[in-house]
């Protein structure tokens, strides 16, 4: 008896759904989202991502970066459109005094204004660097060619510079 009754349940659980953004009174009020990562690598390209809704005035949308005792803004714009979504680019400096960061986003405007400040943990990535020379055993005087490879902890290749050799 009780089986015969699930068939319906789904369909009647998806009709509601599209019921719902027909309803009469939609939500216009102004929304605020904002995606920051969990965990982010020092020297690493990382992002902070905002969506905004329904905004009814323009605003200042601007993020802060907290990090080793220092505040680095990352972006401060003027916002005109009601609906905008943007993702904000920045990186983080390896330090060895600080594991955590703090994201703020301030969204401000005659009216509105909205904050929301975020941790996140910052993982030192560690490089691995690898010289591969192009002969196992050398002869005296012959040359040494080699390569130096830098990779992260997940095997990326990494654009570090090495310092210069002399001979
Ligand atoms: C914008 O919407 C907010 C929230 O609904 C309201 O408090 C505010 O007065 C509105 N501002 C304008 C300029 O209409
Ligand atoms: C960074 O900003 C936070 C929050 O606005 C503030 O409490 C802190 O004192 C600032 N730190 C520096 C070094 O300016």
């Amino acid at each position: 008896m009780g089986k015969d009754r699930l068939p319906g349940g789904p369909s009647i659980f998806l009709l509601l759904l599209f019921l719902l953004p027909g309803d009469s009174s939609p939500t216009t009020e102004p929304q605020y989202m904002v995606l920051v990562p969990f965990l982010i690598h020092t020297n690493g390209p990382e992002k902070v991502c905002i969506q905004l809704t329904h905004l009814n005035e323009s605003v200042t949308l601007s993020a802060t970066l907290e990090y080793a005792g220092e505040n680095r803004s990352l972006i401060a714009d003027v916002v005109s459109e009601k609906d905008v979504f943007k993702c904000v680019p920045f990186t983080v400096p390896k330090s060895s005094s600080s594991s955590a960061a703090f994201l703020t986003v301030l969204v401000k405007g005659p009216t509105l204004e909205f904050r929301s400040r975020k941790s996140v943990l910052v993982k030192n990535s560690e490089s691995l660097v690898f010289v591969q020379t192009d002969k196992p055993i050398y002869k005296p005087g012959q040359t040494v060619l080699f390569r130096i490879v830098s990779l992260d902890e997940d095997f990326r290749p990494l654009n570090e510079k090495v310092g210069q050799f002399a001979d």
